[in-house]
């Protein structure tokens, strides 16, 4: 997995470069947060906190999960340093382990291209949300000058409507919102936001 990779590079993770992708994330995912000051989210391959924890005011609480422990020691370190009360951290990786608690809304921002079974992420995924909870993804739509033993090369939104159905979702909606220049694996790509309903 790319988890060592992570390990490796969290204190170089903030880049201005990221800070800025992050920002346009955050504007993308706000209106999904709309009305959800009661609610539970949880931020799935959360890192550095670059996108959740600039959303911790729109919601009930934030929970960053990740499976690289550095990673998550940035984000707890900025959840000190900027006295963010709703938010911490949980150093776990659900393809290996299913987690026993639910939550409202799960945010998996630029991660499910590091994952290789994505079925198994998004099944699990779909478990921990309660009833009419929300998953949305942000990731590279698919993209034929990536090409990379590690990760996926985007997603079509065909093949997102589709695994999403048959984990279980009962409504989806997929859009591209972003262009930008070498944003993926120094290639100029397209991101893409899923937002769907358990
Ligand atoms: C490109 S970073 C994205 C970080 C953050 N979501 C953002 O948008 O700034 C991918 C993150 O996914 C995490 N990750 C990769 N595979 C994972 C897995 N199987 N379970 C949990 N986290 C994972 C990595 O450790 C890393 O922090």
């Amino acid at each position: 997995m790319e988890n060592n990779h992570f390990e490796k590079m969290a204190k170089r993770y903030d880049t201005e470069d990221r800070i800025e992708l992050a920002k346009v994330i955050i504007n993308e995912v706000k209106p999904e947060l709309q009305n959800s000051k009661s609610k539970s989210l949880l931020d799935y391959g959360g890192g550095t906190g670059l996108v959740s924890l600039e959303l911790s005011e729109l919601v009930d609480s934030v929970l960053l999960v990740d499976s690289s422990k550095q990673m998550l020691d940035i984000a707890e370190a900025k959840i000190t340093t900027k006295k963010i009360k709703n938010a911490r951290v949980l150093h776990t990786d659900f393809t290996e382990k299913s987690p026993d608690f639910k939550v409202d809304i799960i945010l998996m921002s630029l991660v499910l291209l590091h994952i290789p079974d994505t079925q198994k992420i998004l099944k699990e995924l779909f478990n921990t949300l309660n009833n009419d909870g929300k998953l949305i993804i942000i990731d590279f739509d698919k993209n034929n000058n990536v090409s990379h033993p590690k990760i996926h090369n985007g997603f079509s939104h065909d093949e997102m409507e589709e695994r999403l159905s048959e984990v279980g979702f009962k409504s989806n909606e997929i859009k591209t919102f972003y262009y930008g220049e070498r944003i993926f694996a120094k290639q100029d790509a397209s991101m893409f936001i899923s937002s769907s309903i358990k």
